[in-house]
């Protein structure tokens, strides 16, 4: 058995019930002065001053609220100003996928000489950034795991991936208790994102037996859990939803994604649609077209949810009452869609090398 060539870990999780009151002691121990990103939620829920009044008065620490939609490049610079105003030293994300890319690009770019849309497009980032502590408030983007952040180039109307090994959080802080306040659809459209990102990166074509077990111990957790989490929010199947997201996102920040991670960004970028919808609606046609690819993978998913996995997989969308958005709109930039998802890092861990027939095949099954 051979150990993936690199491996790439937070250095400190921290899960177990009560560990959001713990935010400050981990804040601190990087310093006094620090910026906290969070989405509107945890000021609706008063979540924001319980974690504020864990700070001594003596901390010197900002906030920045993340209005709503997907980062941006020039947000990212807003976040930086806002930081060094207190000449933060660390800044912690505590939200979303989006708070927890937003929050990650920013600490790690902190000193950076260039633009953020310089490393977006390749350039190398020589300065250190400052340490990123990722909390995530869903389950979820997998973010708190991953070295890239999603962020939306407005200018030239794409999105992509911001990623450096330097972006890995310090520490990551896992609490079912956060999740409890969330709405059923943000809830549901966040933990078939996390399925996805499982069968995903279990299927990848640079899978290894590391990637392919936290990937797999994901689907498990999700799939048992994805239903009482969103409908009755038991604090057991919130807890193991977060747990079944972060170990997603450890297993494909090893492994990659697919082609339905390459669609979802190419689509993201021309409609305003939840990341988590476009990819739930892509998941049935990504599994038609990956079966025979797949292999003996299809039937060990279907034994780790305990039936067909292409049903239990419709059984879900049929649950969370999710049908393709796409339906009541017009397909634009077809060209554009098929050529970027073609050209997609995600598309090319695909199991089933990905061509033009079938990134039609997906938007016609989703238009
Ligand atoms: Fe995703």
């Amino acid at each position: 058995m051979d150990f993936p060539q690199e491996v790439l870990f937070p250095q400190k999780t921290i899960f177990r019930k009560g560990a959001a009151s713990e935010i400050s002691r981990e804040c601190l121990e990087f310093g006094s002065r620090g910026l906290i990103i969070h989405g509107r939620s945890l000021e609706k829920n008063k979540k924001k001053e319980e974690i504020l009044n864990q700070f001594p008065a003596a901390a010197k620490v900002k906030t920045f609220c993340r209005v709503s939609g997907e980062p941006t490049l020039d947000e990212i610079i807003r976040v930086i100003e806002t930081a060094k105003i207190v000449k933060a030293e660390w800044i912690i994300g505590i939200g979303g996928g989006s708070v927890l890319d937003l929050a990650k690009a920013a600490a790690g770019l902190f000193n950076a000489k260039e633009r953020p849309a310089f490393y977006q497009e390749g350039g190398e980032l020589k300065e250190k950034g400052i340490p990123f502590i990722a909390v995530p408030t869903t389950a979820g983007s997998g973010s708190e795991a991953t070295i890239n952040s999603v962020i939306i180039n407005k200018q030239k109307g794409v999105k992509l991936s911001l990623r450096n090994k330097s972006f890995l959080a310090r520490k990551v802080i896992l609490d079912g208790q956060l999740l409890k306040s969330l709405p059923f659809l943000a809830m549901s459209y966040a933990a078939m994102d996390a399925f996805v990102q499982g069968y995903e990166s279990f299927i990848s074509k640079n899978a290894t037996w590391f990637s392919e077990t936290f990937a797999l111990k994901a689907i498990k957790l999700i799939n048992q859990n994805i239903l009482p989490a969103c409908e009755s929010k038991t604090e057991e199947s919130l807890s193991s939803l977060l747990l079944g997201s972060y170990f997603a996102g450890i297993a494909f920040s090893c492994s990659r994604l697919g082609v339905i991670h390459g669609i979802a960004h190419s689509l993201g970028s021309l409609y305003d649609l939840a990341h988590g919808l476009i990819c739930s609606v892509c998941f049935v046609p990504s599994i038609k077209i990956n079966k025979a690819a797949m292999g003996k993978k299809y039937e060990i998913m279907s034994n780790a949810v305990g039936m067909d996995f292409l049903e239990r997989i419709e059984m879900l969308l049929a649950a969370f009452k999710i049908a393709s958005p796409f339906k009541e709109r017009e397909l634009r930039d077809k060209t554009k869609i098929v050529q970027t998802t073609l050209k997609s890092g995600s598309t090319a861990a695909n199991p089933k090398q990905i061509n033009a027939v079938d990134v039609e095949f997906m938007l016609k099954e989703i238009f």
